[in-house]
């Protein structure tokens, strides 16, 4: 996967490129990341990427000709790349997700992430100051998402947000051993409670059931843990969960 990011800051995403899961999917060519200055698009001799509103109104707006041009110089750059490459460039410059980080955006979660782990080229625009023209909107992103409901000084922790719970479930990123299959929200629930040794810490025992190499059980037990973890933290997920009758009795019960 190919992942370009506009931004204003590009140094930025030096550190969390370089450490870590994002790092080894790097070296290991699964994705490479292509950051690109918006100020690098502009035209004058100030390099202007910003002016203030039509009408009035408080803070500056990102103008829309840098923002544009730095778009295309992405598209142009599509290409055939690592084995995630499925498609012919020009389709893939077609079907490539232009994504503006904004509050104003969709609100982003697990399963927008595996969508977008499937495409072989990302285009993220982090926005700035008070926000950006609106034919940005109109006639450039195919999508807006948002982190959460709160305000970030830029979209670039957003972006690196993404590319973070993105690139972590292209298949080979993560070994077996670190699966995301049982990661809280993927399952549409919380993750339940896990221990490693010792089997005692300062009195507290380990639950037995996970010392007993009973396997079925255990599955039984974290699924439990799961759903009654889920209920007491984030009861709204319980209602999309993928349960059977038995798990819903059990939410009955421990409601009551
Ligand atoms: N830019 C500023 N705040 C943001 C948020 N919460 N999500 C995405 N982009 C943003």
């Amino acid at each position: 996967m190919q992942i370009h990011i506009l931004t204003l800051f590009p140094q930025m995403f030096q550190s969390p490129i370089s450490s870590g899961i994002l790092k080894r999917a790097i070296d290991q060519k699964l994705v490479e990341f292509n950051i690109r200055n918006i100020r690098d698009y502009t035209h004058d001799k100030h390099h202007t990427v910003d002016d203030s509103p039509y009408g009035g109104g408080a803070g500056m707006l990102l103008k829309p000709e840098p923002i544009f041009e730095a778009v295309e110089a992405a598209k142009a750059e599509i290409s055939p790349s690592g084995q995630a490459f499925r498609t012919s460039p020009e389709e893939a410059a077609n079907t490539t997700p232009i994504i503006l980080l904004t509050p104003q955006g969709r609100l982003f979660s697990q399963p927008i992430a595996l969508e977008l782990s499937r495409h072989s080229h990302l285009i993220l625009i982090c926005g700035h100051y008070e926000g950006v023209d609106e034919r940005v909107r109109q006639h450039l992103v195919t999508d807006e998402i948002s982190i959460g409901d709160y305000v970030l000084s830029g979209g670039e922790l957003p972006a690196m947000v993404l590319a973070d719970a993105i690139v972590r479930l292209i298949p080979g990123v993560l070994g077996s051993e670190d699966s995301p299959v049982d990661d809280s929200h993927t399952t549409g629930m919380l993750e339940y409670p896990q221990y490693t040794r010792p089997p005692v810490y300062r009195d507290w025992a380990v639950p037995e059931i996970l010392l007993s190499g009973n396997h079925a059980q255990i599955a039984r037990w974290h699924r439990e843990q799961a759903i009654s973890r889920t209920l007491e933290r984030r009861p709204d997920l319980l209602g999309k969960a993928n349960l059977n009758r038995e798990e819903r009795q059990l939410i009955d019960r421990l409601k009551n």
